[in-house]
């Protein structure tokens, strides 16, 4: 596999919107919710003594539940060495969703011994897993961290940033733009592309405040991040929206994919479109940006 080239296959990840596993109504609602990954979650937003009721809530919620979808469904546990890390993973290996997302992940190791997990459980084709980046030793690991999901059988194919306790350990300011964590953020992205992995912006937990999120969700699409994770139903438009493919961006590829093809062109790897230099290499990405574009429609279709 070419070590740059990304995302395998092409996945949708605009929207993960976290649901808590001890949440009855939030769990019901979910399932009608216009979000591309589901994230169902047993760690911070449920409380220790409420975990066990939590679990057999998320059994009973994956038991009847329509997979047929494209949509992803994913299981955030807890610690794997905490005292829910058993009985989560036995909940996720009954479960089979389509990910299960770690917890604060520092070392590539962590994964690893989980991926080992699945395997010696007899799962050879899922879940995959995701890691939540949200420590500063995270921070300090993070292309070995990375590097795991190019180990065969590591599982790993997306990281999802978690804010909240970054600058709960590290004291970096909770400022709009983000200015102090921005140079963080874009080493996420790099380390996860120099591996291959999808990337997911942390959440935003004013989900009252339509225009911040609308502010944070364009900056995080500039940045390279893949889609965000979300905590509330209100705020999936904002996110679909910004990690969509606009009307003017679609144009653009569209003429760039058209450049190449004309005859003219034809075996130019470098060609001019109204007084600008394409290369072969945009016009790959903007084929990328097209099927993108299809998957959008393709799942409006459906819903
Ligand atoms: N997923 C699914 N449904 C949700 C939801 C979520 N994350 N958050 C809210 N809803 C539902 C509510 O259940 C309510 O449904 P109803 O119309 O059937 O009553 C509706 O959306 C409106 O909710 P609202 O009253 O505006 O919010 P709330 O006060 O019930 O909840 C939070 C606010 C922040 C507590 C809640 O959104 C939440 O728990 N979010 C996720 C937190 C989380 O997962 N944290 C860990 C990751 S950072
Ligand atoms: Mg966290």
């Amino acid at each position: 596999m070419n070590r740059t080239s990304r995302h395998h296959p092409l996945r949708l990840r605009r929207s993960l919107l976290s649901v808590p596993a001890g949440n009855a109504r939030a769990l019901a609602k979910s399932a009608g919710l216009d979000c591309d990954a589901v994230i169902f979650d047993l760690e911070d937003s449920v409380l220790p003594e409420r975990k066990a009721e939590a679990r057999e809530a998320l059994a009973a919620h994956f038991s009847a539940l329509d997979r047929s979808g494209a949509r992803e469904h994913v299981i955030r546990i807890n610690a794997p060495s905490g005292p829910d890390g058993a009985a989560d993973l036995d909940l996720a290996l009954a479960c089979r969703p389509d990910a299960v997302l770690l917890p604060k992940v520092s070392t590539p190791q962590e994964v690893l011994a989980i991926a080992d997990w699945f395997s010696e459980a007899g799962t050879d084709d899922g879940p995959r897993l995701w890691a939540m980046i949200e420590t500063a030793a995270a921070l300090l690991n993070l292309a070995a961290i990375a590097e795991a999901g190019r180990t065969r059988g590591s599982r790993l194919d997306c990281f999802v940033v978690g804010l909240n306790d970054l600058r709960k350990e590290t004291g970096i300011a909770d400022i709009p733009g983000r200015p102090f964590l921005v140079p963080l953020l874009l080493q996420v992205i790099v380390a996860a592309r120099a591996s291959g992995l999808d990337v997911i912006d942390s959440v935003f937990n004013d989900f009252s405040d339509t225009d911040g999120l609308e502010a944070e969700c364009r900056q995080g699409r500039l940045m390279g991040f893949d889609g965000k994770m979300l905590i509330h139903p209100a705020q999936i438009a904002a996110a679909n929206d910004a990690y969509g493919v606009g009307e003017a961006e679609a144009a653009e590829a569209l003429a760039i994919v058209a450049a190449f093809g004309a005859p003219e062109n034809a075996g130019k790897g470098v060609v001019s479109l109204r007084g600008r230099m394409v290369e072969k290499l945009h016009a790959e990405q903007a084929e990328r940006v097209l099927a993108r574009a299809d998957l959008i429609n393709e799942r409006k279709k459906k819903s």
